[in-house]
């Protein structure tokens, strides 16, 4: 009867959340409002316990980021304090789930209770979206007042990822800190980084210095909506060096983010063709440039890319270019410790592989079907030489055509089929479906900026249910989670970017963390106006429906 009665007063609490001020997004598993605030002050302090150290860094680094407040950080040996206290700890025999958090605000204590650091640091981002904003203090409800909650509260999908294409328009370190900073408040634990492109390299590899003095850089971009009106003539580009990598990486690893490096192959592939042109099957001959391109520079020799879409020439799937992705992927497995490495597969035209002799002769050699046998050739022994280093491979669904790798992980993209068709494979899938997940689509009829692909308004984003109908549970367990895509062909900088992913990343953040019996399309509306307010104090542009 107890259980029945806090279930009830728990479902009643959640249902009057965004009613009562208390719009948190993802909205936790549980929440149970009390009347009272802790109001933090000069004379707070933290007290850490030994695991909880950085999380009590990381409490203040963005209390002081949003609020202008920090505190004074002790060790839990020194006393369990009395009052104005935030108590951190990590205790794996608290009985907390694993990434889950219990939130306890009182008058006189805040009290976090976590079975690991990323449980206790998704308490901290709740327990940041409840501090009263400056705009919000009333009557008796002093500055920064933290509402009197009880939360019980931990994730339901394992990978919660948002993609950030670099590669068409570039977003400078401080930039990609930033975004992983968004990530971080929404609970999201994965930064999918698209880091090569037609038209641009943009990663530091020591060994090949011309996929960044060639690659990084195009000589022009195109104008408005594919193919274009004209081109900008102007020199475009940028690269992170491997300082730049390793410290984003130590960024992202601090809020509990995994950073999984995309290393595209072997389509997309013009801009380290255009450095190293013996990687296409035809070095000698110059890059196709359709006749409707509006094109600036020299068109002899391998271009890096000026406009958008899918291109012919691609890796030619020859031991100087086996080698080349290996070494290339030595550095990358340097610089990123994550178990996966994207390796692209998507979009990969056969033409050139169809009138190359050498490829033919491939396809017959080693007994291969045709050129999607040709791919997944290329493609499982890239797996193997990455399993060799203990790392595995995640790769768009086209990685199915022509027989999957062996422990491949599919993203899937073009709808839901691929991953369903990996998942009764028994291989582990991320949901990436266009019409739920691309947020490079127009928010809404009337946009007034250039977009590409399809219509995708938050609420479809919100509706979204990452396991399909048509898996049994057997086959449901194999998907991890879904991804938030930004491709930034018509996202030339931060701005846009903002605009782009403000408010649907809000949404798929709750439709990976909240159990499902939870989300209420109407109640995340209500508790999105005041997140707009949250937007507005991280300095961000967001859609806005007129
Ligand atoms: C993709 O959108 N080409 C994966």
């Amino acid at each position: 009867m107890k259980k029945l009665l806090t279930a009830l007063f728990t479902l009643a609490t959640s249902l009057s959340m965004a009613q009562t001020g208390i719009d948190i997004i993802p909205k936790p598993a549980e929440i149970s409002i009390q009347e009272g605030y802790f109001v933090p002050g000069k004379s707070t302090i933290i007290i850490a316990s030994p695991a909880a150290g950085h999380d009590a860094d990381m409490l203040n680094f963005y209390m002081k980021k949003l609020y202008g407040l920090t505190f004074p950080v002790k060790n839990a040996a020194s006393g369990p304090g009395k009052k104005n206290v935030i108590i951190l700890t990590v205790n794996p025999a608290a009985g907390v789930k694993k990434d889950g958090y219990h939130l306890e605000v009182t008058k006189d204590k805040i009290n976090i209770t976590a079975a690991n650091g990323e449980g206790l640091f998704y308490g901290i981002q709740t327990l940041l979206q409840l501090v009263t904003a400056d705009t919000d203090v009333s009557g008796n409800i002093p500055p920064h007042a933290i509402p009197d909650v009880s939360v019980n509260d931990y994730p339901r999908f394992q990978y919660r990822g948002m993609h950030l294409d670099v590669g068409r328009h570039f977003f400078d370190a401080e930039q990609v800190k930033k975004y992983i900073d968004y990530l971080a408040y929404h609970k999201f634990n994965t930064f999918h980084w698209h880091l090569t492109e037609d038209q641009g390299w943009r990663i530091e590899i020591k060994k090949y210095p011309r996929l960044t003095s060639i690659g990084a850089w195009r000589n022009g971009t195109v104008i408005g909506h594919y193919p274009g009106t004209g081109n900008d003539s102007l020199r475009y580009g940028g690269f992170y060096t491997q300082k730049e990598v390793k410290e984003i990486v130590k960024y992202a690893a601090d809020r509990y983010i995994t950073i999984i490096p995309e290393i595209e192959m072997p389509g997309h592939s013009s801009a380290a063709i255009a450095a190293y042109p013996q990687l296409s099957c035809f070095p000698d001959e110059p890059t196709a440039v359709k006749s409707n391109t509006p094109w600036a520079g020299p068109r002899t020799g391998k271009q890096v890319q000026q406009t958008w879409g899918v291109f012919p020439d691609v890796y030619c799937p020859s031991e100087y270019t086996f080698k080349f992705i290996e070494n290339v992927l030595d550095e990358v497995m340097e610089l990123f410790p994550s178990k996966y490495i994207h390796i692209g597969g998507d979009e990969c035209p056969k033409e050139y592989w169809k009138r190359s002799a050498f490829c033919q002769k491939l396809i017959k050699e080693k007994h291969l079907k045709n050129e999607e046998g040709l791919q997944s050739y290329f493609i499982g022994r890239i797996e193997k030489y990455l399993n060799s280093k203990g790392r595995s491979i995640i790769g768009w669904d086209e990685i199915l055509e022509g027989g999957l790798a062996p422990n491949a992980t599919v993203m899937s993209w073009r709808g839901e089929s691929g991953g369903i068709a990996a998942a009764k494979q028994h291989h582990q899938v991320i949901m990436t479906p266009g019409q739920y997940c691309y947020f490079d689509h127009a928010q809404t009829k009337n946009e007034d900026s250039v977009t590409i692909g399809g219509y995708l308004p938050v609420d479809t984003v919100y509706s979204y249910e990452p396991v399909p109908k048509k898996l049994d549970s057997s086959e449901a367990k194999y998907v991890l989670g879904a991804q938030g895509n930004v491709w930034t062909e018509y996202i030339g900088n931060e701005s846009k970017l903002e605009y782009m992913i403000f408010p649907r990343m809000s949404a798929l953040s709750e439709v990976l963390w909240t159990p499902k019996e939870e989300r209420d399309l109407n109640d995340f509306k209500q508790r999105l106006t005041y997140m707009a307010k949250r937007y507005q104090a991280w300095g961000a542009n967001y859609f806005r429906d007129k």
